[in-house]
């Protein structure tokens, strides 16, 4: 198993003044490098401000979004070539709010993967079941299948050297985490999907992650880390999550 990962998912919070805030915060910290790897994920605008500022820390940056496409006449989108060349080294694909909100199908997540991958950007593909979903009995095939439109277009091997992050869709932004057990029994099936394989693949638990039940969570044998949305938004509680996997 690679080392664990906590990740800090921004979102679409803040001004530059903020994101530099923030980081400088991070970015004083000691971060005892072997025991974890931290990334956080500022929007698009603020990914120099934040760079900068993390330069000479070991806080890597990644981005929330990339385009499916190369290069070319696509009105704001933005290339995976683009982000590398800003200094992210991971991507977010098929996050929850952009499949449901910004109508991205398992395919389009697909071809962004691919796009990053091809670059070389490491992916976090985001899957998880909605409330609905998870009450018909339906969260496992709702995840064997996200992760098999990948595995389809660009094939087993290339998934297993990305990063899995399971974020049950009820659990994000409401403060209702998914039980350590609940968690950990998705990682065990996706784990079983990815086969030998993926034997050592990162598997990230999304869905209001915080301070109080973090470690919990990062015990289980199959959660390798976290992906945090609103506590990575305050310095100390980030930094917090982040302390658990160092210990
Ligand atoms: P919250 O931690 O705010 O629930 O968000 C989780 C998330 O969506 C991270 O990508």
């Amino acid at each position: 198993m690679g080392k664990p990962l906590i990740a800090g998912n921004w979102k679409m919070h803040g001004t530059a003044e903020s994101a530099r805030n923030l980081a400088t915060q991070l970015g004083h910290h000691r971060f005892q490098e072997d025991a974890a790897e931290i990334v956080v994920f500022p929007p698009l605008v603020h990914l120099s401000v934040v760079r900068d500022v993390l330069a000479d820390s070991s806080v890597s940056i990644g981005a929330q979004n990339v385009s499916r496409f190369p290069n070319g006449a696509y009105t704001g989108e933005v290339s995976a070539e683009m982000l590398l060349d800003q200094g992210c080294k991971y991507v977010l694909v098929g996050h929850s709010e952009r499949r449901a909100i910004l109508g991205e199908s398992d395919q389009i997540v697909a071809e962004k993967f691919r796009a990053a991958q091809n670059a070389g950007l490491i992916p976090i593909l985001c899957v998880g079941e909605s409330l609905q979903q998870r009450q018909q009995d339906a969260t496992f095939d709702v995840v064997a299948k996200q992760i098999s439109a990948v595995i389809d277009l660009v094939g087993l091997e290339k998934v297993c050297q990305s990063v899995i992050a399971y974020e049950p869709v009820w659990a994000i932004g409401t403060g209702e985490t998914a039980s350590p057990e609940q968690a950990q029994d998705v990682h065990t099936v996706i784990r079983a999907q990815l086969g030998e394989a993926g034997r050592s693949t990162t598997l990230l638990y999304g869905g209001s992650v915080n301070k109080s039940n973090a470690a919990e969570l990062f015990k289980q044998p199959d959660i390798n880390g976290g992906l945090v949305g609103g506590a990575s938004l305050e310095a100390d509680e980030f930094l917090k999550i982040a302390q658990l996997v160092e210990a």
